[in-house]
């Protein structure tokens, strides 16, 4: 039989994350000890007590069953946490769906909201399902550049009006993958009133709401008066409390496209298993402590990477949020070259920016999931690869 992918499948990206993975093995194979930075799979522990709240539940064997859609405890534990973490009210019947991950929901969204020929405003660079979404859906992507000199906010007036007329559906994210900005209320205000006057929703990705650093704060775009009546956000239990296996998230905001999504889900998942949202729940009503500690964390291990790489000659942004660093890689390369030589040549794997939009292009991603020594290594490593190739 010869089975070609679809045209949809054909469009999808992920040939460049499979292609490092390839050279990361290859390195290994060939004895050399690779660092990898490439996936952005957290590598600490859940907190000890949502572990043995899953142990606990998943004893009960009347609970194998399928669950459908979350319990009704887990929608009040995201009101709970929205309220203390983001001051948002919500109302739990309405306002919150619960997912299996938020990849799975903005995975479906295009598909339960907009039509064959339906633009959609996508960031880019930006997280690859945001597209990947629309492919799917048969929509149109109009992308919003990001660019460092805008603070990698998109210009909503440079957008054309007749795709404005044309549009149904805006995805942000702040702070993002692999842009690490942040935005400030007034963008979002902004974000709010272009929503209104063109009847667009707003999708805004917060999966990294918790790992904000340097006291910047938090800020849910639900928080934003008049945001529900025009957008919805997805969170995630999965770089929060590093449950990223266990495939639990959820969407906030808009009870009418949560009531929509919610019904194209029910065609196609039996939901999340019940000691899974057992242990969320533990973790949502939490105190929160460990989510102060994580961020401790990662702040030393920003830390370390970037004056790290300071050593190298390679000046690097500091990330402001976020499991990653968005590096700007240094002239006369383009990003897969570099992400390639530095496998090959340093034993460290990061992901070309190019994997996440045209203007990925002239950077790398690199995740923060080693302890600060192992970042400080990959760090040397670096300077002495920057040494080499300069003095080729
Ligand atoms: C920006 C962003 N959104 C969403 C996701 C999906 O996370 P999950 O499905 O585990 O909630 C990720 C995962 O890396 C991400 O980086």
């Amino acid at each position: 039989m010869n089975l070609v992918g679809s045209e949809k499948l054909q469009k999808m990206t992920a040939s460049i994350f499979q292609e490092i993975a390839d050279r990361k093995m290859e390195a290994i194979k060939n004895g050399k000890d690779v660092i990898d930075l490439s996936v952005g799979s957290p590598d600490f522990a859940p907190p000890s007590f949502v572990v043995d709240a899953l142990v606990e539940s998943a004893k009960d064997t009347s609970k194998y069953g399928y669950t459908l859609k979350g319990i009704g405890e887990f929608n009040e534990a995201v009101g709970y946490f929205y309220k203390q973490r983001y001051h948002v009210d919500l109302d739990p019947a309405n306002e919150v769906l619960q997912l299996m991950g938020s990849q799975d929901g903005l995975a479906h969204l295009a598909t339960a909201i907009i039509n064959p020929g339906d633009y959609v405003l996508v960031p880019d660079p930006g997280y690859p399902i945001y597209e990947a979404s629309v492919n799917i859906a048969g929509g149109i992507i109009y992308p919003m550049p990001l660019l460092a000199e805008n603070k990698f906010l998109p210009n909503l007036h440079d957008i054309p009006k007749d795709v404005l007329q044309k549009t149904k559906m805006m995805i942000i994210s702040y702070p993002g993958n692999p842009v690490t900005a942040l935005a400030d209320k007034v963008f979002f205000e902004k974000v709010v009133e272009f929503a209104r006057t063109h009847n667009i929703l707003v999708v805004h990705d917060f999966a990294y709401s918790e790992l904000i650093f340097d006291e910047h704060p938090q800020i849910s775009f639900m928080s934003i008066v008049g945001a529900k009546e025009v957008g919805i956000e997805f969170n995630s239990l999965s770089k929060s409390f590093n449950m990223a296996g266990c495939r639990i998230g959820y969407v906030v905001g808009n009870p009418q496209a949560i009531q929509l999504l919610a019904t194209f889900k029910s065609n196609i998942d039996y939901g999340v298993f019940y000691p899974i949202q057992k242990a969320a729940v533990k973790a949502l009503t939490s105190d929160f402590a460990y989510l102060r500690e994580q961020v401790k964390e990662y702040e030393l291990r920003r830390d370390a990477l970037i004056s790290g790489l300071e050593k190298s000659g390679w000046k690097v942004k500091k990330s402001p949020a976020t499991m990653f660093v968005w590096a700007k890689i240094p002239s006369g390369w383009t990003s897969r070259q570099f992400a390639f030589e530095l496998i090959d040549r340093a034993g460290v794997a990061v992901i070309p920016g190019d994997a996440f939009g045209a203007l990925g292009e002239g950077y790398v991603r690199i995740a923060m999931v080693q302890p600060p020594e192992r970042l400080t290594e990959a760090a040397e490593r670096i300077e002495q690869f920057l040494a080499e190739v300069v003095e080729k």
